[in-house]
């Protein structure tokens, strides 16, 4: 099949070493011109892992091209994935502009029958725009089938998840997209649910909230055993077990982050809203991940007494490990949060530093974990780096100014730290 991709973000450029991988011929489209520059010069724009081997593959064995022009995909592709991004406004709604522009270019191009599927995580209805924009400006003459085909790529393992899907969801009105998709998916051994339009757009906006939902709650939960004296952790362990619920996305901490679930729940909620209906249990998941961040910046003060003045070692500044990326980084708020009380930070990450220092100037970006601790008054862990559990504690403990750690993703070995005589802070940890 002869698929074009125009969008080659963490979901676009998956999407397309994925379809060339399975045997389809791609070409994957970028505005940003130094962006598919960094492509054809054979390197990947962002940290993934498995990324950069799967494009290389794909343009070795020609199978996956580039370009910076939405007509070259139109012209070479019969099926054409719309992956651009969709913004949070400051309304909560998200920007369909990128949406609404590619859609609109590619009608201009249209001049035999082509299927446009919405892979971008866009609010219900969405897909009635696009086909209104697509019948206004293409040529009367020429037909095309809509289809809506969610992503439900996690970054750090959207490879892994691109080949090995719980579902496909896909939104159809005709045979022949339904036939074509089935065709596009049909080495990836999943189930296909094949839904109508909306309902396709809706499952997106409703899985991520109700995955945001489940670690509120585990947030919750967490403050609950803070003030009883339970631990958060076995608490969720014996919850999750159950098959009804599941251990997935139940581990409590500062908060979820990244450029997904926050704007999806806020974008949920403002078509809630337009729509008449109050959707009481998502605001207070979204509330919950905003206290969450303030009970951190608590239990930190708790362990150290006052922050003015007091130099930081903060270990993790992306939004989740096995990434580069700290856009709605819960980590970085915290740090923001920080240096508002006039700390200073000494941070460590092992992929995001380049991004930290752009976004966050007046902190220190150290070489190593040891660096950052050297004369700091605790050790923050806020992302949960599996490296960051099997640190040398004992160095750790002689080169900071205040044996303090808090762990704000409840994984680091505990009683170890307590016998060597660290302050061990957690959220919901005894
Ligand atoms: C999420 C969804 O998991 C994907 O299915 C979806 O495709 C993607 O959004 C998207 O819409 O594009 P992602 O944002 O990459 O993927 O990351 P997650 O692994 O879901 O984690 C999100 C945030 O929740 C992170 O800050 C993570 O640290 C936090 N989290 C996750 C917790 O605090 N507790 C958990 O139990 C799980």
């Amino acid at each position: 099949m002869k698929i074009g991709v125009i969008g080659a973000g963490h979901v676009g450029l998956v999407t397309a070493a994925g379809f060339a991988h399975l045997g389809h011929s791609v070409i994957a489209v970028d505005e940003d011109q130094t962006k598919i520059e960094t492509l054809l010069s054979g390197k990947t724009p962002f940290f993934e892992p498995g990324l950069a081997d799967l494009v290389c593959e794909g343009t070795e064995k020609k199978r996956l091209t580039f370009s910076t022009l939405i007509s070259d995909a139109v012209t070479f592709a019969e099926v054409l994935f719309i992956c651009v991004g969709t913004p949070q406004r400051e309304s909560g709604e998200p920007d369909l502009s990128a949406v609404e522009k590619v859609t609109s270019e590619i009608a201009r191009s249209l001049s035999d029958y082509r299927l446009i599927v919405e892979k971008s995580t866009v609010p219900v209805m969405t897909g009635e725009w696009v086909k209104y924009t697509l019948k206004v400006l293409s040529d009367k003459e020429v037909s095309f089938d809509l289809a809506a085909n969610p992503e439900f790529l996690r970054e750090g393992s959207a490879v892994y998840d691109f080949f090995h899907p719980d579902r496909i969801v896909v939104g159809v009105e005709t045979e022949r997209a339904r036939k074509i998709m089935e065709e596009i998916y049909h080495d990836i051994p999943a189930p296909i649910l094949f839904t109508d339009i909306k309902s396709a757009e809706l499952i997106k906006h409703a899985s991520n909230s109700f995955l945001a939902l489940k670690i509120s709650y585990a947030n919750a939960l967490s403050q609950l055993c803070e003030r009883v004296g339970a631990d958060v952790n076995l608490v969720v362990e014996g919850v999750g077990l159950d098959s009804r619920i599941g251990k997935a996305h139940l581990f409590p901490g500062i908060g979820y982050g990244g450029s997904c679930f926050p704007k999806d729940v806020a974008a949920f909620l403002h078509l809630a809203r337009s729509v008449g209906y109050d959707f009481k249990i998502l605001k207070a998941a979204a509330e919950t991940n905003e206290e969450q961040k303030r009970f951190s910046l608590e239990k930190i003060r708790k362990g150290v007494w006052n922050l003015k003045g007091k130099t930081m070692a903060v270990l993790g500044l992306a939004f989740k490990p096995d990434t580069d990326d700290i856009r709605e980084s819960p980590s970085v708020e915290i740090v923001k949060m920080l240096l508002a009380e006039g700390c200073f930070i000494r941070a460590y990450d092992p992929a995001a530093a380049q991004n930290a220092k752009d976004a966050l100037p007046e902190i220190t970006i150290c070489a190593d974990p040891y660096q950052a601790a050297k004369g700091a008054s605790a050790l923050l862990v806020l992302t949960d780096w599996p490296q960051f559990a099997k640190l040398d504690f004992e160095r750790i403990k002689d080169i900071l100014l205040m044996p303090v750690i808090f762990d704000g993703r409840n994984f680091l070995p505990k009683e170890h730290l307590r016998s060597l005589g660290f302050t061990y802070l957690a959220l919901g940890r005894t």
